[in-house]
């Protein structure tokens, strides 16, 4: 018996549309990765969560669910990912996630892809209510403005406040009764804007639990603010990093993953790429972590020829869980031979690629030592790296 999660990820984002984000807001990049993503790092705290279910829209199925494996692999999410094509409506997007759950799931939360605040122990809170024999539970907070029914600019009725709740996401549920409630709105064209109303449409009982203050759906430009300060402050940090790689018979030259045909050979323990060594260490400098021998000891044999950019994305992970967010790198590699002009675009990209970040916001320089030092005398190859980053306070 297991629980998945559903995440509706396939609307059009309309009331956002001012914002003119260029792509849904499920998509809006957040954190170095599309914003429903954060959902899912944090369901992958949860001990209790066995997969999730994520609708995207339909022309972007392909693309979507492939970046979000590209992302469960890099990050070792550690969760199984199941895809659909969602539908007009956001409760046709759920219906199509409920779709594809495995055979032995028997409990569901439905959470918005549009809430990334929600935290791990509001997920297992909802578990909770669930062990302890509810059959649907919802988090909730109290109202805090007076709400008043309103029709043609007049205020037709005041609701009593201390009645009122606003309820958010995560949602859980008892599969079969979701799918029953689903079918039951089907049937009766009923329009709803949340699941639980669907239970509540069959007269089932839904639990409540305290829902956070912070797990804001962003819905309307005006929300977006939350997520430029990640709801919590954050420090601009530098990071620098420096590597020299001696030539000599080894290994053949790579430079941010790029081979350089024709260049010289370097000696070398792992593959010997001395920009994405200095990369490397800049990101430690970032998250204070100390340098990259530490973490990856070139006396330890599993490190033996293991591809720089491994160790790079290990160390993006860290950044990841750090919630730090790399906003540039700037590089420059230091030799006298070979002449790097032609590499540079390449790398260039190579490096954006590895980052997650736009090719702008990664630059790489080349030059020599005027036939000085070591370099000069093409005894081998230096890199210097200074990646600028944000770090909650
Ligand atoms: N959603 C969905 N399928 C739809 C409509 C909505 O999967 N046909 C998802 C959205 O992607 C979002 C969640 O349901 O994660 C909550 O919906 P909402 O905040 O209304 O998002 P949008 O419908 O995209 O925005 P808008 O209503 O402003 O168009
Ligand atoms: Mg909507």
């Amino acid at each position: 018996m297991s629980t998945w999660v559903v995440i509706p990820a396939a609307g059009s984002g309309s009331r956002l549309a001012a914002a003119g984000l260029g792509v849904g807001k499920q998509f809006m990049p957040w954190r170095g990765a599309p914003l429903y993503w954060a959902s899912l790092r944090t369901l992958a705290r949860v001990a209790g969560v066995h997969g999730v279910a994520l609708a995207f829209p339909p022309a972007e199925l392909p693309q979507a669910s492939a970046r979000a494996e590209e992302l469960a692999a890099a990050q070792d999410l550690g969760l199984p990912l199941r895809f659909a094509a969602g539908g007009a409506r956001r409760q046709d997007s759920v219906a199509a996630a409920l779709a594809v759950l495995p055979r032995d799931c028997s409990r569901v939360l439905v959470h918005d892809a549009a809430r990334p605040f929600a935290s791990a122990a509001l997920v297992t809170a909802l578990l909770a209510a669930l062990d302890a024999g509810a059959r649907a539970a919802v988090p909730a907070v109290p109202v805090k403005d007076t709400v008043k029914r309103v029709a043609a600019g007049r205020v037709a009725a005041t609701l009593p406040r201390a009645e009122l709740a606003a309820v958010q996401t995560p949602q859980a549920f008892v599969l079969a009764d979701l799918l029953a409630a689903h079918e039951h709105c089907a049937r009766h064209g009923l329009d709803v804007t949340d699941d639980a109303s669907m239970i509540e449409a069959l007269g089932l009982d839904v639990a409540v639990v305290p829902g956070e203050e912070g797990n804001v759906k962003i819905t309307t430009p005006e929300d977006l603010h939350l997520l430029r300060t990640g709801q919590s402050p954050r420090v601009p940090v530098t990071g620098w990093g420096y590597d020299v790689h001696k030539y000599g018979p080894g290994r053949p030259m790579v430079l941010g993953t790029v081979p350089i045909q024709g260049g010289p050979e370097v000696v070398a323990h792992s593959d010997g790429d001395v920009l994405l060594h200095a990369l490397t260490d800049a990101l430690l400098g970032c998250l204070g972590r100390g340098d990259i021998g530490e973490h990856f000891p070139d006396t330890d044999p599993r490190y033996e020829g293991v591809p720089s950019a491994v160790l790079l994305n290990e160390v993006l992970e860290m950044a990841l869980e750090a919630g730090l967010e790399v906003v540039h790198a700037d590089l420059t590699v230091i030799c006298q031979v070979p002449r790097l002009a032609p590499w540079k675009a390449q790398i260039r990209s190579a490096v954006a690629g590895l980052l997650r970040l736009p090719p702008g916001r990664v630059n790489v320089k080349a030059t020599t030592e005027e036939g000085l030092g070591f370099t000069g005398e093409k005894k081998g190859v230096k890199a210097v790296a200074c990646v600028s980053a944000l770090l909650p306070a």
